[in-house]
Formats: C-alpha cells, structure tokens, sequence
C-alpha cells in the first residue's frame, strides 16, 4: 500500500490531521492500535480555544460542536470562600471558549472520515517507523495477523505520550524536557447538571478542585490527590464529601450528586520533546509534550500542531518546502507559551506538600494580585482562551 501521509494514532491530533488533509487532496492512511470504541472511551477534557473552534470549522466538522457545545465568556476562581471572575469576553476583546467533549469531538472526527470513504486501520498491531531520514520513509504493521507495508511520502507521528514515534528516534537527536508533580487529579463524570454556570477553579488548604461540565446533564469534577491515593479508595460518597469541604456554601446549596459514570485519577505532568521534526517524520500532540491539565491546553496544542502540519503538507505538495522546515520551530514557541501557562495555573492553584512556607505566602499573594488587578486578570484571560498563530 502506498500514501502520501501515513499518520501513526487516531486520537485528536492524527484525526484532525486526515480530515485537513483530506479537504486539501492529499492522501492519508490512519494507523491506530486500538479499537474506535476504546479511542472514545477515554476520558479526557473539554474546553477549546476559539482558534481550535474555528480550525474545526475549516476542517469541516464543526456543525455539531455548534449545537450542542457550550459557549463559556469567563470562568470563576474561588479562593478562600470567595469567587473572583476572570471575564474573558471582557478583557480580550470578545474572545470565548468553547465546552464541547473530547470524545464528542473524537466521535465526530471518527464519522466524518468513514463518511469520506477514508482509511483507517484499526487495531494495527507491531507498528514500526523506517527509513524517515531519507527520501521513502515507510511503516510496517500487522493486521489480522497478516504483515503489512505502507510506503509514504511523510509518517505523522500522533500516537500520544506513549507513542512509538518519539521512541524510535535514536536518543542523540532529541531532547527531553521534564517535570513531574506529587499531585494526581481524580476526575468523577457524572449525569447531574453542573454546579455553576461557568467552570470553577478552586484553591483551597486541603487541595485544589475543579468544577467543569460536559453539557446542561453531564458534569465533570476533579480533586487534586496524592500520587499515592487508589481510585479504589474513593467511593462517590467519599468523592463528594471531599468535593464539597473544597467549595463554597453558594457551591454547595447547588451541588447535585449522583453516580459517578466514570472515576480515574490522572498524574500530573509538564513534557517537552524538542524537536518535532526528524526528516519525513514529524510529532504532533502528546507525542512530542504533555501539560498537566490545570490551564486546559492539552488537546488546543494537538489541533495547533497538526494546523500547522497540514498547512506544511500543502505547500510541500504546492512546491515549497518553508512550512516543512520552519514546523519544530513554530509548534514549539507555541507549545512552550502554553507550558509555562500550564505550569503556572497548576502552581497557583495546588496546594503541593513541598512547597516552603514562603513560597507559599508568595504564591497566595500572587493568586490575590491576579484576580484583583486587570493586567493580572487579562494575563490569565489572553492565555486561556489561545494565543494567536504565528502566520
Ligand atoms: N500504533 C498506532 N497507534 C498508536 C500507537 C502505536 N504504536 N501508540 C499509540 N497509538 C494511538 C493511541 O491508541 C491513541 O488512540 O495513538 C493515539 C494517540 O491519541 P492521544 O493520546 O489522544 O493523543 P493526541 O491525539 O495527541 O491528543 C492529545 O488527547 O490525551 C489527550 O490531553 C490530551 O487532549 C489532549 C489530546
Ligand atoms: C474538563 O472539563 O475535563 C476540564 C476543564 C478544564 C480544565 C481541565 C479539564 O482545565
């Protein structure tokens, strides 16, 4: 078989990829290891950026995201009993976010493609990448048993942190950026209506909490646990008691519990590989970084990256090869803007057992001069909801 673009993994960054590229006319096979319904049973978050919005759009699949996602001006942070809002709208010159799921949106990527007639191999098996340091790069798997050779042009690396991409690049040629928290969030989704109107982001003594939602039925909360703590331990009781000692009485007056659907704890993590690009063979996604969760831009850097990929591709195939070269280059600045946020909304508002009595005092005056001063509010506004592209 032979493609112009063989993308490794079906999560967000190698689906947006193919449907770009298909509305461009280039060519795409998917190579995914898992079956679609493990791909959408994953749990994962929730809010885009108005330029991820607006590049689901371009790639053709935003009708439902439309309808059913909900459109957020502004999000509340409760410190010490109180809520401070930061208002987007307001302080960035109308930007929004938008609340949309990623599994809805990995569901309509999904139909979108098989709608298009376009190819994807799921549970491909022993997925190996050869040869992308010189000019016919390709990638072996195996189906139903049976081998298989893919010759392409490019191999698009979005098979997550991990990914075999990332790992088969020889260990000279990349480096590392890491930090790890003693923190996990455990995440409860539930079919209860949210809490509030906007997400709120609560720090409190005993740990940071989340209020997020799904849609006007379905909500999503989260408590920052030690790395230590078993989901086992947490029943939806204990999960809610818990939830409620980190929230306001208003918060509280509102709260509707109800069964947990779901329950996992996640690690936090800040991961950077530089570069992205090694020959014919490029990371998207959590292939090449991960942020912990805190500033809600794991997801909004996969879309970013594969815009950029797939504009690439089109002039490469338009005869130039400037997208192709300035790529690392151009997801990094961006990737590393939205670490450092990620890594400071996730400071700000944990509670981390390491940290010394200053830093702590320090830290809580810089929460109180983020929300009490507009430079500090439209610090965190213009982050949130996505810097601007470089082109
Ligand atoms: N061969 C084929 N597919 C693979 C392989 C492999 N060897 N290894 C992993 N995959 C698949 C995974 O099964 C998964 O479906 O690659 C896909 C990677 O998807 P994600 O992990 O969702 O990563 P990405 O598409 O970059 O999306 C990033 O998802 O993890 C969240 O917070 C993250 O929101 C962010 C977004
Ligand atoms: C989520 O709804 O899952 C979510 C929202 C905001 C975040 C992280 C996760 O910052």
């Amino acid at each position: 078989m032979r493609t112009q673009v063989a993308i490794i993994g079906a999560g967000p960054a190698g689906l947006i990829l193919g449907q770009l590229l298909h509305k461009a006319n280039i060519d795409a096979v998917i190579l995914e290891a898992h079956t679609p319904d493990y791909v959408l049973g994953r749990i994962r978050a929730g809010v885009l950026e108005q330029v991820a919005v607006d590049l689901l759009d371009e790639a053709g699949v935003g009708a439902r995201m439309h309808a059913e996602g909900l459109p957020h001006d502004g999000i509340e942070i409760l410190i010490e009993g109180r809520r401070h809002r930061i208002d987007f709208v307001g302080l960035t010159g109308g930007k929004q976010v938008m609340v949309y799921g990623q599994t809805e949106l990995t569901r309509d990527l999904m139909e979108a493609r098989a709608d298009a007639g376009l190819t994807t191999v799921y549970e491909a098996k022993e997925v190996s990448v050869h040869d992308f340091d010189g000019e016919r790069p390709c990638v072996r798997y195996v189906k139903d048993g049976v081998s298989h050779k893919l010759e392409c042009d490019f191999i698009a690396g979005c098979d997550g942190f991990h990914g075999i991409c990332r790992a088969s690049v020889p260990a000279s040629a990349i480096r590392n950026f890491e930090r790890a928290y003693p923190s996990g969030w455990l995440g409860l989704l539930s079919d209860t209506p949210p809490v509030a109107e906007e997400l709120i982001y609560a720090n409190h003594e005993r740990g940071f909490a989340l209020c997020s939602m799904r849609s006007h039925t379905r909500s999503r909360y989260y408590l920052q646990v030690p790395l230590s703590e078993k989901v086992e331990d947490w029943s939806d009781q204990r999960f809610w008691d818990e939830l409620r000692r980190r929230l306001d009485a208003p918060a509280n007056a509102a709260l509707v519990t109800g069964p947990a659907i779901e329950k996992s704890i996640a690690p936090l993590r800040s991961f950077v590989a530089e570069p992205m690009r090694f020959g014919r063979m490029f990371l998207a996604g959590d292939a090449a970084h991960i942020v912990p969760p805190t500033g809600a831009k794991g997801l909004n850097l996969a879309a970013s990256d594969v815009r950029y990929l797939s504009r690439a591709f089109i002039e490469h195939y338009g005869g130039s090869s400037a997208g192709i070269n300035h790529y690392s280059d151009r997801c990094l600045r961006r990737v590393w803007k939205a670490e450092r946020f990620s890594w400071w909304m996730t400071r700000l508002l944990h509670r981390f057992p390491d940290t010394n009595p200053f830093d702590q005092k320090a830290l809580e005056a810089e929460l109180d001069y983020v929300v009490h001063s507009e430079a500090g509010r439209t610090t965190l506004a213009e982050n949130y909801v996505g810097l601007p592209f470089e082109d």
